[in-house]
């Protein structure tokens, strides 16, 4: 009997620059520009990927990840919206720059369904360097995106032969290549040669989601610092501003000065959204602990770290979600 003619799966590549996208040099030096390489270029100098799937390239931008923007964000959203109508794809890979990958992994993952896999993945050294580490993440990513085991997952981040969920996964080191950790909920899984393998089942169920903003730039939202000595004035600079939300990266248990303090209650009882997050690299911000949330009309952040927080509360207000009660319920829904 005839064999069947097994088909070779279709992921969709989406490039946006970074060190992945990024040309030493020489072998021995680390300086380079991130985002140098052109998507399509990016794609054909890593030849095995197309014996993993048909590789479809969209290039959406070309940039070092510190210029991501509300815009771009948008843009991929629509890429990866009008790509899924697609019944042959299996999976979509974005190539980013690492410093801010967690945060359009979780911008992605906060607006979009969860059923066709969607993996970042980037390199923290350039191509031409002599231990580059992005034709590896590359293929690894691809491997994941074909993966039947991956469906109906988070957004993911595959770096260094590890999977992470995009709302755990954090940058902890500028340069080592183990780069990523979650060090809330430790990875979801491994790349380990040929094997895609998972430590959690995917979801049994349609999980919800919300709507991206429909214009960029998103509501003004700013992360301010806590310190040693610190006032009140750039909490109250900021309210000046315009600004529509206040994340406190505080510290411990999102905690702040006096004086910071009674800026954010000012800024509160102006109808700023106040979210406590918290400039430690782990734990979740508690709420009515150190500080009467409830009396104050605060949210806390829970897990999410200051950068995450501020996407929420972006696309949340940028739904009309502006309430503190009913945006510490989202705050507080773990997936
Ligand atoms: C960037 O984020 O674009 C530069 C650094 C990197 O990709 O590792």
């Amino acid at each position: 009997m005839q064999q069947p003619i097994h088909e070779k799966a279709t992921v969709l590549i989406l490039t946006t620059g970074g060190t992945i996208a990024g040309q030493a040099q020489d072998h021995k030096s680390l300086g380079y520009h991130a985002g140098q390489t052109s998507g399509e270029a990016l794609i054909a100098s890593v030849p095995a990927l197309k014996d993993l799937a048909n590789i479809q390239v969209e290039a959406v931008s070309q940039i070092g990840s510190q210029d991501m923007s509300d815009a771009i964000l948008l843009d991929l959203v629509h890429h990866i919206q009008k790509a899924e109508t697609n019944p042959k794809l299996a999976g979509i890979v974005i190539t980013h720059g690492t410093d801010t990958m967690e945060e359009t992994a979780f911008f992605l993952n906060e607006v979009l369904p969860h059923h066709k896999p969607i993996i970042l993945v980037g390199a923290m050294r350039p191509a031409g360097y002599a231990s580059a580490d992005g034709n590896a993440n590359l293929i690894d990513a691809v491997k994941v995106a074909t993966s039947p085991l991956a469906k109906n997952r988070p957004v993911m981040i595959v770096m260094n032969d590890t999977i992470f969920s995009a709302r755990s996964a954090q940058k902890m080191n500028t340069t080592n290549l183990e780069a990523f950790q979650a060090p809330n909920a430790g990875s979801i899984g491994i790349v380990n040669n040929e094997h895609v393998r998972f430590y959690l089942p995917s979801f049994s169920q349609e999980t919800e989601y919300l709507s991206p903003p429909s214009q960029a730039p998103f509501p003004r939202v700013d992360i301010i610092y806590s310190h040693v000595q610190m006032d009140g004035d750039l909490i109250e600079d900021a309210v000046k501003r315009g600004t529509k939300g206040i994340i406190l990266a505080g510290v411990g248990d999102g905690n702040t000065s006096a004086a910071a303090l009674k800026a954010l209650q000012n800024a509160a009882n102006k109808g700023v959204v106040i979210v406590r997050s918290t400039r430690v690299g782990s734990g979740f911000v508690n709420r009515n602990v150190e500080i009467n949330d409830d009396q104050n009309h605060f949210v806390v952040s829970e897990d999410l770290n200051p950068q995450k927080s501020r996407l929420l509360l972006q696309i949340l207000l940028a739904n009309h979600i502006t309430t503190p009660s009913q945006i510490q319920t989202i705050f507080s829904k773990l997936y």
